[in-house]
């Protein structure tokens, strides 16, 4: 296999050579044809190249980020914070806006905008980055604000690092504020209402940097009294966790009323990797549920500590944090045990 596919791919390599991107579809077989030769090659060789290869580009991406990372570190290590501080920054939401009278808006300045196509022909600014913040977030927080002026230095670091790298695309810094600084400066488009719901803080680079891996059990109250708005709320919430959840995590969700449900009873027992997968699979089992009977969290809960126990004796699992999310409109009983 190794032998063909080196053949096979220094065939391609000629090919590519020759005839760049659409013309190479263009060409038929026959047309081809006469310029393939068999060559025979070390696939040793050739699999060494390519991770060598590899390796080096993603060397530069690292250099990239920790370039990015000590900026910051050090902006934010000689930032005192200020509670008054004023400071009008590039809002991508509002920038390239007029008022009625024909003035800017507050962070709506004038943000040269250009096409880009090394950035999928999208309209950017290569010399400045901008700022999005979701629309639950208040954009004039001082929190939000001097985090935002800290991260002004990221900007040199930005262009030096497209300089020093031609194949980097978007870099970008997520704030545990809530704000994301993102380079090349693009212009954010809202969805139908108006709203931006992107949080960065909710993306899987995000969390998988902010966290460490886990084994979670959420445990839902599916008792009569859960009826309606609260159990949409309830279903509402599983999602988001399941969201926040990535490959290095472990998960199970229970149900519970006067008895205990696994919502898939394939995994009794038992954790499973949060991977794409299984967390659709979950949220669509969870979607099923229904109402019914009274709460008895007592074995419920005595079931999610066993999981969670097995799964660190027997090295299963994250093998790192653990947690219950309990999910309920009240725990009626005493338990406190
Ligand atoms: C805080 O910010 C305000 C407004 O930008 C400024 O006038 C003031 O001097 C700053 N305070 C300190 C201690 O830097």
């Amino acid at each position: 296999v190794q032998q063909w596919a080196s053949v096979f791919s220094v065939q391609l390599r000629e090919l590519t050579t020759k005839y760049s991107g659409s013309q190479l579809l263009q060409k038929k077989l026959k047309d081809v044809e006469p310029i393939i030769k068999m060559v025979d090659l070390n696939g040793n060789d050739l699999v060494k190249d390519y991770s060598d290869e590899i390796e080096r580009l993603l060397g530069k991406k690292m250099k990239s980020v920790k370039r990015l990372a000590e900026s910051a570190e050090d902006a934010d290590l000689y930032h005192e914070f200020n509670a008054t501080l004023q400071f009008d920054y590039y809002n991508s939401m509002l920038i390239n806006s007029v008022d009625e009278d024909g003035n800017s808006p507050d962070m709506g300045a004038e943000f040269p905008l250009e096409e880009n196509e090394h950035f999928n022909n999208l309209r950017v600014n290569m010399l400045l980055s901008d700022i999005q913040v979701p629309t639950n977030v208040f954009n004039k927080d001082p929190n939000i604000l001097n985090s935002i002026y800290n991260s002004e230095a990221l900007n040199d670091v930005f262009i030096g690092n497209f300089q020093k790298d031609s194949t980097l695309t978007w870099q970008f810094f997520g704030s545990s504020t809530g704000f994301f600084r993102i380079f090349p400066g693009i212009k954010w488009t809202p969805d139908s209402n108006g709203v931006a719901a992107f949080d960065c803080r909710n993306r899987n680079w995000y969390i998988q940097a902010a966290t460490s891996p886990k084994d979670i059990v959420i445990m839902v109250d599916i008792s009569g009294s859960m009826k309606g708005l609260k159990m949409t709320i309830a279903k509402h919430t599983i999602n988001t966790i399941l969201d926040t959840l990535g490959e290095n995590d472990f998960v199970n969700v229970i149900a519970y009323t006067d008895y205990i449900r696994y919502v898939e009873p394939c995994f009794k027992g038992t954790l499973v990797q949060a991977d794409l997968d299984n967390r659709e699979h979950f949220k669509q089992l969870v979607d099923e549920l229904h109402v019914k009977g009274e709460a008895k969290i007592n074995k419920a809960m005595k079931e999610s500590f066993k999981i969670l126990n097995e799964a660190r004796m027997k090295g299963q699992g994250s093998m790192c944090n653990q947690a219950i999310m309990l999910i309920t409109d009240g725990a009626m009983e005493d338990f406190e045990a």
